[in-house]
């Protein structure tokens, strides 16, 4: 294990569940973090794409979602030469440590997971078709943390039960075995936790039609801009406002806008001098500027996917490396026969 001299280990993962690419919430509440997190230690992060077998439906959505995952990721600033950035199953050794976590933990906790407990909400839900991966997915999410002995795990406030759970059994593990894994801290940050949709009210997602997709093409985000749900009392545009009805002006400041013009936009909507699809026109300019850097990167990198391959296989071995000197010891540690 990693003393106190070493740098801090952070790893964290992301589900390659869409095709559609990453959205506003998943880069402030995730992927920002992370990089932003690259200097303050020895990073690893992936993409969980075994994570996302019980939602895609075909093998060309599997490989397609994970790949282009993989660009976002590098298109949006993760750096190679400080990060070590892999795909989950490149790394086999984690479904090993899998099978043997599933035997630190019972049932019971399982079942008070949230992700599990929302699909019995229906009253007429059959337990007996939950998906038995959607069951498990918490022990897999352990795993991914557990085979790299980490410190910390950023994440988005919809993943801290799994890294509770993921503490658990770590703990659960070492009172079995003694301190052979390394418990992980969870870490969350607050401001950009739950970043809310277009609609306003619920949190962003890709499921819910209320997201706006960073990398897209400039008219399809602009299209999702103007979709932006408004205050309907505010019917003509020199109508006083209130920017607390108008999501926008949350995601200028999340989104570290200028503060003097953003109090500026405050003022005017407030006395009714800016109307909303006005501001609607002025944020997705900002907006499309602000990614287009990495709207080019992600061109650039699309262009040769040997090359994407070669990232791939060089990071799943560095990965294996260090996750493969955990799992023998967990191997020993468990009295399995060592060959
Ligand atoms: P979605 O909610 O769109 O299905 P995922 O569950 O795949 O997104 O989440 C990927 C990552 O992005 C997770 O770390 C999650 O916590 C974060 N995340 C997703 N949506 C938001 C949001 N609206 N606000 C903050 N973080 C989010
Ligand atoms: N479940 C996370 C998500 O949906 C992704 C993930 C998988 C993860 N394994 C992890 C995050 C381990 C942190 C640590 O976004």
């Amino acid at each position: 294990m990693n003393d106190s001299t070493q740098p801090k280990r952070i790893l964290s993962g992301i589900t390659p569940s869409s095709s559609k690419g990453l959205h506003l919430g998943n880069y402030l509440g995730a992927v920002k973090p992370h990089i932003d997190f690259q200097d303050q230690g020895e990073c690893f992060y992936f993409i969980a794409d075994y994570h996302a077998l019980n939602t895609v439906q075909t093998p060309q959505e599997f490989s397609h979602n994970t790949y282009e995952t993989y660009l976002d990721y590098l298109a949006l600033g993760l750096d190679l030469t400080k990060t070590t950035f892999y795909v989950e199953s490149h790394v086999p050794v984690i479904f090993e440590l899998t099978e043997i976590l599933n035997n630190v933990i019972n049932v019971g906790q399982m079942m008070r997971m949230h992700a599990f407990k929302d699909k019995l909400v229906d009253p007429n839900a059959d337990i007996g078709t939950v998906n038995m991966g959607l069951f498990t997915y918490p022990i897999l999410m352990a795993a991914d943390i557990l085979a790299f002995d980490v410190d910390i795990v950023p994440v988005g406030e919809d993943q801290s039960q799994h890294v509770e759970v993921a503490r658990d059994i770590a703990q659960a593990f070492n009172r079995k075995y003694g301190q052979i894994v390394k418990v992980p801290q969870l870490y969350i940050k607050k401001e950009v936790a739950r970043v809310i949709g277009t609609d306003g009210v619920r949190k962003m997602g890709k499921s819910l039609g209320n997201d706006i997709t960073v990398l897209a093409d400039p008219e399809t985000i602009t299209k999702q801009i103007m979709s932006i749900a408004t205050d309907p009392a505010r019917i003509k545009k020199d109508d006083p406002g209130d920017p607390s009805k108008n999501v926008i002006f949350k995601y200028l400041e999340l989104m570290s806008f200028d503060a003097a013009k953003l109090a500026d936009y405050e003022a005017r909507y407030r006395a009714g001098t800016i109307g909303d699809v006005e501001l609607k026109r002025e944020f997705a300019d900002f907006f499309i500027e602000y990614f287009r850097e990495a709207r080019e990167r992600r061109s650039e990198l699309a262009k040769d996917p040997a090359v994407i391959i070669q990232m791939m296989q060089h990071n799943a071995a560095k990965a294996n490396e260090v996750a493969n000197s955990v799992m023998n010891r967990v191997r020993q540690s468990i009295g399995a026969i060592y060959l």
